[in-house]
């Protein structure tokens, strides 16, 4: 089954515009894990974004490998991805993650961004080892929606405010993503019959960004767009009613005003034998 909830072009673009990418740490992380577990020191040559999105993520990998294709099943997400595609060497393919068009053995990287969760994990799982190269790495990363933002010394007033927001949007979760997303990781972490691998819990991405920009953000996630299709006044009421305690707690009239925003990723890096 493939779940489809990222086909809208307005969604596409607000994910281009608003989702958070992983930081250049954390793409360092995953190129010295790559390479330490190589058997050879070859020219890195295919990395494969599986549920790329509108490709923030796909970008990233392209100074490191001589191609990329980012994968997802969503045309508007795709072309949203294509539009703001500037390097040579980075392509995009509509497929299912389950279903790869890749040769046996011909990547060096198959990576996921906050997608695994939607995918059929036991198939995507079997699809990427076949893919893999021999020393090749999986790499499954997710976030966490519950966002931290720091402004002044009202850091603590915000986050309770966003608690509140975090605990609507919480009857909206789609119920293919089960309790708990990174308990979902960490049991993939556990069960791969991979020897070398590394699970991460804690690798935090900072940005300062205009309130509006992680309103923005909010407005991209799943459970906000659910909330939405079911109700258009209550999601938009919450959503008001939101960026107005916040400015209020800030002390400031300007919903362009920055702050910080602190985005937890956790998952796993994993070497094929
Ligand atoms: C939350 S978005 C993540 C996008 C991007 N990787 C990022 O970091 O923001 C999840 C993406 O997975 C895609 N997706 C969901 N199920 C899929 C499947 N079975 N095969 C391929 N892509 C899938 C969706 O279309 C969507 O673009």
């Amino acid at each position: 089954m493939i779940v489809r909830l990222f086909d809208e072009k307005e969604h596409a673009q607000s994910y281009w515009k608003y989702r958070i990418s992983p930081s250049q740490e954390i793409i360092d992380m995953i190129i010295n894990f790559l390479q330490k577990h190589r058997s050879s020191p070859q020219e890195l040559e295919l990395a494969v974004d599986v549920g790329c999105g509108s490709g923030q993520g796909t970008v990233l990998l392209g100074p490191h490998f001589t191609k990329v294709v980012g994968t997802d099943v969503s045309p508007a997400q795709l072309e949203m991805a294509t539009q703001h595609a500037t390097a040579h060497n980075i392509t995009y393919r509509e497929c299912p993650a389950e279903q790869l068009p890749m040769a046996d053995g011909s990547a060096d990287l198959v990576i996921s961004i906050a997608a695994f969760h939607w995918f059929d994990h036991a198939r995507f799982l079997k699809e990427a080892d076949r893919v893999l190269k021999p020393r090749g790495c999986l790499v499954l990363l997710d976030y966490s929606i519950i966002m931290e933002l720091s402004y002044g010394d009202c850091s603590h007033a915000l986050n309770d405010i966003c608690k509140e927001l975090y605990a609507a949007l919480l009857l909206y979760r789609n119920p293919y993503l089960g309790a708990n997303c990174r308990d979902r990781y960490k049991g993939t972490y556990d069960k791969l019959e991979y020897p070398d691998k590394e699970w991460h819990e804690e690798l935090w991405v900072r940005k300062t960004v205009p309130l509006s920009h992680y309103m923005g953000m909010i407005q991209s996630l799943s459970n906000y767009q659910a909330m939405q299709k079911d109700d258009p006044e209550k999601a938009n009421q919450l959503s008001h009613d939101i960026t107005h305690r916040l400015m209020r707690a800030m002390g400031v009239s300007c919903p362009e005003t920055e702050l910080l925003l602190s985005v937890r990723y956790s998952g796993l890096l994993a070497c094929k034998p």
